[in-house]
C-alpha cells in the first residue's frame, strides 16, 4: 500500500527550495495538484498517484537517486570534510538535495567509477563482505608485473597487517621493459574493499602503483564519456543490473 506525505516534505525532496520557500510558493498559488492551486502545504498527498505541479513544471518525484561519477583526483570520497574538497562538492544542487553519500572510499589520488546514491540498502549490500562484489581497478606500476605475481594474487597475499587477500585476478596489458623506469599497466579486480588494498597488494610483492583508477564494480561499468569530475544518473538498465549483482 502506497501512503501519502506532506507536500512541502515532497517539494523539498524534488528540489523546490526549504519548507519555508515552498510555503511562499504556495501561498503565491505557484502549486496544484490534480489540477487545482493549493493553499495549505501541509496537504497530504499521494506522490504515486496525484499529480502535482509547480507553475507549468510537473515534479517528477523520487525516493532514490543513484549517480555514477568519474572521481577526479584530488578530492576525497566524503560527505564533507574541513580542509578538503568532497565529492559533493562537485554536485550541483540538482543532485546534491538528495542527501547522497559515496558507496565506499577511493583514496584522494584515485580516479574513476564512484557511485553516489541516498539508497542505503543497495549501498549495504554493494559493500557488505559477504556478497564479494567484484570491483576492477586499472593501474599502472612501477616496474615489471609478472606472471609470479597474478599467480601471488590469484592465491591471496598477505598484507603489511597479516591480513590474507582473497583470491584476486591480475590482467597484465603492456609491460614497458625497455624504459629508464619500466612500467607496466595491468587490470586487477578483487571481491573485497581494504584500505588501500590495491596498492597495498602490490606492495606485498615489492611494487608501487603510480596511477589508480577503478573501471567497475558489479557490473556498472566506468562511462567512457564522463570527463574527470562528470556525473549522470545510472539508466534503469543498469540500476536492475547492479541491483541483480548486488544480491546474488
Ligand atoms: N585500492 C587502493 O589502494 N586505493 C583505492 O582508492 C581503491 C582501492
Amino acid at each position: 500500500m502506497r501512503s501519502t506525505q506532506r507536500l512541502d516534505k515532497l517539494l523539498a525532496h524534488a528540489g523546490w527550495g526549504t519548507r519555508s520557500e515552498i510555503k511562499k510558493l504556495v501561498k503565491r498559488g505557484a502549486v496544484t495538484v490534480n489540477g487545482r492551486k493549493v493553499k495549505d502545504s501541509g496537504l497530504q498527498v499521494d506522490p504515486y498517484e496525484d499529480h502535482i505541479q509547480v507553475g507549468s513544471e510537473p515534479v517528477d518525484y523520487k525516493e532514490f537517486i543513484y549517480i555514477m561519477m568519474n572521481k577526479p583526483p584530488g578530492v576525497i570520497s566524503a560527505t564533507e570534510d574541513v580542509r578538503e574538497k568532497t565529492v559533493l562538492d562537485l554536485l550541483g544542487p540538482e543532485a546534491s538535495h538528495f542527501r547522497v553519500f559515496p558507496v565506499g572510499r577511493l583514496d584522494k589520488d584515485t580516479e574513476g567509477l564512484l557511485l553516489l546514491t541516498n539508497d542505503g540498502k543497495l549501498a549495504h549490500n554493494l559493500l557488505s563482505p559477504k556478497k564479494e562484489v567484484p570491483k576492477t581497478y586499472f593501474a599502472e606500476v612501477e616496474g615489471i608485473v609478472t606472471d609470479e605475481d597474478r599467480f601471488a594474487f590469484s592465491k591471496g597475499v598477505s598484507l603489511d597487517d597479516g591480513y590474507v587477500t582473497l583470491p584476486a585476478e591480475l590482467v597484465i596489458l603492456n609491460v614497458d621493459a625497455a624504459a629508464d623506469k619500466p612500467l607496466s599497466k595491468i587490470e586487477l579486480t578483487i571481491r573485497e574493499g581494504k584500505f588501500h588494498q590495491v596498492k597495498r597488494m602490490f606492495q606485498a610483492v615489492g611494487k608501487r602503483v603510480v596511477y589508480l583508477q577503478r573501471i567497475s564494480m558489479g557490473s556498472l561499468q566506468l562511462d567512457s564519456h564522463l570527463s574527470p569530475g562528470g556525473y549522470r544518473e545510472l539508466t534503469e538498465k543498469e540500476l536492475d543490473n547492479l541491483k541483480h549483482s548486488s544480491t546474488e
